[in-house]
């Protein structure tokens, strides 16, 4: 470098009068503490720009994101590739990190030409030189037949999104290769690499050359927080409060900041600065009006800048040299062109340099200054103690430079003691670093991929589920195979759907959802306890609504399995959900209830009719839409009852017309049918449950269990070390901390990550936010799976109603209810999906239940009572 060699000169007898003069015409570049001051006020402004969500799109410093968290350990170990791009050597590198913290790193390197038409030519090109490089490489070291990660400094601005992609913004310094702005180049060099059939690489970081240097320098001092370069380019990053940067998801601990601190002036902010000099240099520059900071510091430009004022002090005749030996000066060809400088010459020529190269360092140390403030106010600190990792070699070679810059940011920083580390290795250890991080985080992510992918299932599984569906049903109609089978088929006693006529006023009573549920404490008596409280219930709301005296019809909505011999009588044949009170199996349910407002005595009930939230449901609908012959819930449980032929019922008499089949569907898979798609976590809910064993399709279906199978999944990753920084805390312990609402809230997509996390710290999970992007994939695996099999179950319903009708093509509507379908935020759509892709023929519309089951349990009551009536007329 010009400006460099010079520098080298020695002069033994100083002329004054050349200094002043020297001096005197170049006074605008000599910048007063005052004004580096200033200047680094307006470098805080500018990184508080560029940190903003609003102001980054204007900015000029832009601040970029690195994604790299946490400066070194020690705990990294690996080995790794590495490629060094964009500094004045392009090298490839073999980095070998020593395991168990003996901070034993090894590197063997080899450097490459990159001669102009490369990196100023065709965009592809260069990324083929680069991957035909890594392979030279990769041959000449032996290591072909190796799969190595690799971590690639690429020493220019880029945006990243991820630690392995980044978008370039811009070309700086001497490159300008055609169509790679605005491309991610790790993409661009996977591509080429791929023409290699002998590599094996994955890159997987993509570090700026300020970031490797900074993790470099911290592998040795882990006070190491500031990366800056001063070599052909200028640029510095450091690590920034998390809570401050607003373009990553996310408040807690660090991030790295690569500043791109060059392009500091661009938007007009240092014209008061800049000279004359500056202004003609940049003209001629590659990237004119980019870059304006890093022109008046770094290496490849203070040659031509000394250069420039060597020729206008030419020729105002204050130097002896010709111009024209001045304008044909070109880099670091001085001696050769053979020039004999007089001595004032000399004198001169030296003292433009130092001026030139010490208004460098100034302007460097008041951006570091002014970095070196956040840093400390960020802490909210009195005294910093902190160190900055350097490289470049403008900074390496220069005599002065370092003791100036030093100097110089100590007396404007009088508050922060500053270590200056130079990072003797450059900044390819520190990559290895990040990239030994990155290849822990990827094994990881292996690992948990590897569970989320037992809850993907294919097509062909679930056609399986919906045809092994469609066997059960028939099963439990049929009077030889029904005792046995899993899905009931419990006749309802409904025969058909509201026709519009039915009047009068009847209460309604709804028990067995995610409302009205059981008082705490677990288990009850029959007598004195659930069916007591259900009438106490029933008491309040009549004393409530004035009515005690009516003695009204009632409909009792009774969701759980029952088997029924007429309207108004069923059997408890099994508590399925949350409910477990003793006594009450093999009981009629109706009859409890009367006894139960028998020994109340307060008040009496005419009770018309027990009805499954399902029918409920479906007849809540039905009164809408006469098409509607299916009622799903998909809330605590999961259920679902049809209009049934009646000639297709083998246990109930009659062959005209049809009846509501409650088919507790819940009960699918208990004999071992679907053990194939259970998981483990899945056996782990089942065997914690009020009912091992029991209703294993609802236990993958419904809003009660999937919460549950998340956490048996978040137990599982913590364990292995996954989530939670490993510490499995007594909350997640806890049955039942997942409710519905709270799965549906965490994979709403309207949410950001920070809000998922304050979830999750609601219920007492102290989480980080890779954990809460975890938890929500996890959420969303197991809600998606279950919205899946629940189609494949319903695909095999509608189907089936298609063929018993002989009909080419079916229309339905399928009343649903149930907390899971109308607060997830995708649940009902993958439902929808599903059943239209196994159920081609049919076209069916869902219709959601707006009044709950009691309006259709209403209806069936009025329905009931009029028979009733015309059966005691009669
Ligand atoms: C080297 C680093 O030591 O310094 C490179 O390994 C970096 O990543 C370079 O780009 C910067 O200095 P220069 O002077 O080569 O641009
Ligand atoms: C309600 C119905 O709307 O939904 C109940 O009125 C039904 O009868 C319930 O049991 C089902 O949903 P969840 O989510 O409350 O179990
Ligand atoms: C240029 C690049 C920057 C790099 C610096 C030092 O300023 O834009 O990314 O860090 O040079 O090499
Ligand atoms: C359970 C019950 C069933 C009910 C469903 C939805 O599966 O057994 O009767 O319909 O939950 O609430």
């Amino acid at each position: 470098m010009f400006a460099v060699h010079l520098m080298a000169f020695y002069f033994t007898k100083l002329k004054e009068d050349q200094i002043k003069k020297v001096d005197r015409f170049l006074y605008h570049m000599r910048l007063s503490d005052e004004t580096l001051l200033d200047i680094m006020a307006r470098f805080q402004a500018e990184m508080e720009k560029g940190l903003g969500k609003d102001t980054n799109p204007t900015a000029s410093v832009k601040m970029l994101p690195t994604f790299v968290r946490a400066i070194p350990d020690g705990s990294e170990n690996g080995e790794f590739l590495s490629l060094d791009l964009g500094g004045s050597k392009f090298r490839v590198l073999k980095v070998q990190v020593s395991e168990e913290g003996k901070r034993n790193v090894q590197m063997e390197s080899q450097f490459y030409p990159t001669p102009n038409e490369i990196i100023r030519g065709n965009g592809s090109e260069l990324f083929e030189y680069v991957a035909d490089c890594l392979a030279d490489f990769m041959k000449t070291k032996e290591l072909q037949h190796k799969k190595l990660p690799l971590g690639f400094t690429f020493s220019f601005p880029c945006r990243q999104t991820k630690l392995e992609e980044g978008v370039l913004l811009s070309w700086t310094k001497k490159f300008k290769a055609r169509g790679v702005q605005d491309t991610d180049v790790v993409s661009r060099l996977t591509k080429a690499m791929k023409k290699h059939k002998d590599l094996d690489v994955d890159i997987l970081a993509l570090v700026n050359d300020t970031v490797g240097t900074m993790m470099t320098c911290a592998y040795d001092d882990p006070y190491c927080e500031v990366g800056v370069i001063i070599g052909t380019g200028t640029n510095a990053c450091y690590m920034e409060d998390m809570s401050n940067i607003d373009l990553v998801e996310g408040d807690e601990g660090r991030m790295c900041i690569n500043t791109e601190w060059g392009a500091f002036g661009d938007d007009g902010a240092l014209e008061d600065i800049r000279t004359e000099f500056d202004r003609e240099l940049d003209l001629g520059s590659l990237n004119p009006g980019k870059q304006l900071f890093e022109k008046m510091i770094s290496g490849l430009y203070l040659g031509e800048l000394v250069r420039l004022i060597l020729l206008k002090m030419a020729k105002a005749g204050l130097l002896f040299i010709e111009t024209q030996h001045v304008a044909a000066m070109e880099k670091e060809i001085l001696v050769d062109l053979g020039l004999e400088p007089s001595e004032a010459d000399c004198i001169a020529v030296q003292h433009v340099c130092t001026i030139v190269s010490f208004r460098s360092a100034n302007l460097c140390a008041a951006a570091l200054a002014a970095i070196l403030t956040r840093l400390r106010e960020n802490k909210k600190l009195a005294r910093l103690r902190t160190t900055v990792g350097m490289d470049g070699t403008l900074y390496k070679i220069h005599p002065q430079y370092p003791k100036r810059l030093h100097k110089v940011v100590r007396r404007l920083v009088p508050n922060c003691d500053v270590r200056f580390l130079l990072s003797e290795s450059g900044s390819t250890k520190g990559a290895a670093m990040v990239t030994a991080v990155a290849s822990r985080v990827q094994a990881q992510r292996k690992q948990i991929d590897e569970v989320l992918a037992l809850f993907r299932l294919t097509r062909e599984q679930l056609v399986g589920v919906q045809g092994r569906m469609r066997a059960e049903l028939e099963y439990g109609l049929k009077k030889k195979t029904q005792a046995l089978a899993t899905v009931k088929m419990l006749p309802t006693y409904v025969y058909g759907m509201p026709d519009g006529t039915e009047k009068g006023k009847f209460l309604a009573l709804d028990l067995g959802g995610t409302n009205f549920r059981v008082p705490p404490g677990g288990e009850y008596r029959r007598e004195f306890c659930l069916f007591d409280h259900i009438v106490q219930c029933i008491a309040d709301f009549l004393d409530y609504m004035g009515l005690k005296r009516s003695a009204a019809a009632f409909g009792f909505t009774f969701s759980f399995p029952c088997r029924q011999m007429s309207i108004d009588k069923g059997t408890l044949i099994g508590w399925t959900k949350g409910f477990k009170a003793t006594d009450c199996e093999g009981e009629d349910v109706v009859d409890m209830l009367r006894e139960a407002i028998k020994r109340r005595n307060e008040f009496d009930l005419d009770i018309v009719a027990v009805v499954n939230d399902t029918v409920g449901t479906m007849m809540t609908c039905g009164y809408e839409d006469p098409n509607c012959e299916i009622g799903l819930i998909a809330g605590t449980g999961s259920n679902m009852c049809y209009m049934e032929e009646m000639r297709n019922i083998e246990l109930v008499d009659g062959d005209e017309g049809k009846m509501c089949i409650n088919t507790e569907w819940g009960g699918f898979g208990d004999n071992g049918c679907i053990d194939d798609i259970r998981t483990q976590y899945d056996k782990e809910v089942d065997e914690g449950s009020l009912n091992p064993g029991k209703q294993r399709y609802e236990k993958m279906t419904s809003g009660m269990y999937l919460g549950e199978i998340v956490r048996q999944i978040l137990i599982d990753l913590t364990k292995q070390g996954l989530l939670f920084r490993g510490q499995i805390s007594e909350r997640l312990r806890t049955r039942g901390i997942f409710e519905t609402k709270f799965l549906s809230q965490i994979e709403s997509d309207r949410l950001a990550l920070l809000q998922v996390r304050r979830i999750l710290q609601q219920l007492g999970l102290d989480s980080t936010c890779e954990d809460s992007i975890v938890v929500k994939e996890v959420c969303g695996a197991v809600s998606r799976r279950a919205a899946q099999l629940c189609g494949a179950g319903l695909a095999a319903i509608v189907e089936k109603r298609r063929e018993d009708q002989g009909l080419e093509h079916l229309r339905i509507t399928v009343g649903v209810d149930g907390t899971l379908y109308k607060l997830h935020p995708h649940f009902s759509r993958v439902l929808q999906e599903t059943v239209k892709e196994l159920a081609p023929q049919c076209d069916v519309t869902f219709m959601l239940s707006e009044d709950g089951s009691g309006k259709g349990a209403a209806l069936i009551t009025a329905v009931a009572k009029r028979f009733q009536q015309s059966r005691k007329e009669n």
